[in-house]
């Protein structure tokens, strides 16, 4: 307690210190001109402005204060964009500028930061292992090559349910989905089943993606006071260590097998990330094995919780809106037949379950705030200064949110986009659940053909109820912030055979 109280004086006595000096500074001519924001508290800044839901709170602020905004949070300045035309001059025509990441504490953990695609700034390493992701893991070929691999684990997921189908059962769509999401890529990496309920280690490997995600994405007082670093005061690089530990271990042991198989002259038959990975570091020794554990980390970390999520919402907002629900079973039983199997290329002839994918990104983006960005110089926008250091948060949320750019925009209806050039990837600054520029989610050309094979997987080969036979319209819509946007309450559905 006293140790707490000695913290708070020193933080105070800090922020009087530099709210005086920068008042100081605001009032000479010629400084720097930060964008508009709420006063600052001492200490706290606007910290309590942002509650639990920040994306939601950062786009009412914007309706004061306006498309580039910003906020002091603890020690942090932060700059918040809310308007397409700004997210298009950070984000396509200030790109370099704006490319590096603003860290989280967390991510410090295992050095994590030093080896991570996702928070790597643009240097040469960053770009080997995003041309090792572009080329060998998420290209067209690449894709179309593992096609088969993903059309075997949806398959699994309808059987599963088909099992809950025949014992009357409820499902969580949102557990289910994630096991499968999480399969799919540990077969793409590891060509193994990582979410076997019947393999003890693989079981724990789930719950520790799970553990891992929840704590990356608790709010961490380290991030707003970064003089709390040492203390690691709630504990989360902590446990966040300890995982990663627990992940490496995994990953270790998995890659060493692989060495094995290859050294024994029966490697190649898999063919898969490792073996493509490993392939790149014998080349040329721009990723190395490290690289390759801290990569594997970015792409469980990355492309899970974010697919599982939006095949969860979709199926909430489509039972929540059953005409919506009939449009889609139309549009499949009509293109590929009653209860078939769906297949990736079925996708450019569902434009009805496209725009229900898009209409989803729009209203519950995974990372509503997308990942973080700050800059090392001081960079002009719009007559703004944003200032070296401080962090830029984009508000993809608030942008599929804004009444002057949709119609309508809190309700669901894919409708809109059937009329529409408007796409999610990265060219319409209007809709970026997947960000834009240099720093786009390299897992855009995968997500786009699994959420929506899944979700018409779902609903091509199922009537769906919601448990104890809640009423669409009683359906709990609410979200809950975290490394992603989940439902707050999960989505548990009796299916029945269509
Ligand atoms: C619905 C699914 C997904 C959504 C909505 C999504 C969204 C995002 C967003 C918003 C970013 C930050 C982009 C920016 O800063 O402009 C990002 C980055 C990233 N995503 Fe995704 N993502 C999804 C799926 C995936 C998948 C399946 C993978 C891999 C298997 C993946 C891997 C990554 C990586 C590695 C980065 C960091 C890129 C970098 O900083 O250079 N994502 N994603």
């Amino acid at each position: 307690m006293e140790l707490l109280i000695l913290i708070l004086y020193i933080l105070l006595s800090i922020t009087l210190v530099r709210a005086l000096l920068s008042l100081l500074r605001r009032s000479k001519p010629g400084r720097p001109k930060l964008p508009p924001g709420p006063v600052p508290l001492p200490v706290i800044g606007s910290l309590l402005k942002l509650g639990d839901k920040p994306h939601k709170s950062l786009a009412e602020l914007a309706k004061i204060y306006g498309p580039i905004m910003s906020l002091k949070l603890g020690q942090k300045t932060t700059v918040v964009i809310s308007s397409p035309a700004l997210a298009k001059e950070i984000l396509q025509k200030q790109d370099l500028a704006f490319s590096t990441r603003s860290i989280p504490n967390a991510v410090h953990a295992h050095d994590h930061h030093k080896y991570s695609t996702v928070w790597l700034p643009v240097t040469n390493q960053w770009r080997s292992l995003r041309k090792a992701l572009n080329s060998n893991i998420f290209s067209g070929n690449r894709l179309d090559a593992s096609q088969n691999l993903r059309r075997q684990k949806v398959q699994e997921l309808i059987e599963y349910i088909g099992k809950c189908c025949q014992e009357g059962v409820a499902v969580d769509i949102g557990s289910a989905v994630f096991k499968t999401s999480l399969n799919l890529l540990s077969n793409t990496i590891f060509s193994i089943d990582m979410a076997d309920p019947t393999q003890d280690s693989v079981q724990q490997f789930r719950h520790l993606v799970w553990r891992t995600v929840k704590e990356m994405g608790k709010p961490n007082l380290v991030d707003y006071f970064p003089i709390l670093d040492k203390i690691d005061p709630q504990g989360i690089r902590r446990r966040v260590k300890s995982h990663f530990e627990d992940t490496f271990e995994m990953f270790g042991r998995l890659i060493d097998e692989r060495l094995e198989l290859r050294r024994s002259g029966k490697s190649g038959a898999e063919n898969d990330v490792t073996d493509i990975l490993l392939n790149i570091s014998e080349e040329n020794g721009e990723i190395n094995r490290t690289h390759i554990e801290h990569l594997c980390l970015d792409i469980f970390g990355a492309g899970t919780d974010t697919t599982s999520s939006s095949v969860e919402w979709a199926m909430a907002e489509l039972l929540c809106t059953p005409e919506t629900l009939q449009k889609a079973k139309a549009e499949l039983v009509q293109t590929i037949g009653k209860g078939k199997p769906i297949e990736e290329s079925d996708i450019p002839r569902l434009p009805y379950l496209q725009a229900i994918v898009k209409e989803i990104m729009r209203l519950h983006p995974p990372a509503p705030l997308l990942v973080p960005r700050t800059v090392e110089t001081d960079v002009e926008v719009y007559g703004y200064t944003v200032p070296q250091g401080a962090q830029v948060l984009v508000n993809a949320w608030a942008i599929g949110h804004d009444p002057s750019v949709w119609a309508n925009p809190t309700s669901f209806m894919p409708e809109r986009f059937l009329d529409s050039d408007i796409d999610i990837r990265g060219r319409d600054f209007e809709l970026i659940p997947f960000g834009a520029g240099r720093r786009i989610c390299p897992g855009l050309s995968l997500a786009i053909r699994v959420v929506p094979l899944m979700l018409g997987s779902l609903i091509n080969s199922f009537d769906w109820k919601l448990e104890g036979g809640i009423k669409p319209e009683e359906l709990d819509m609410d979200d809950k912030f975290g490394l992603t946007v989940q439902k707050a309450q999960p989505l548990r559905v009796v299916p029945f055979r269509v």
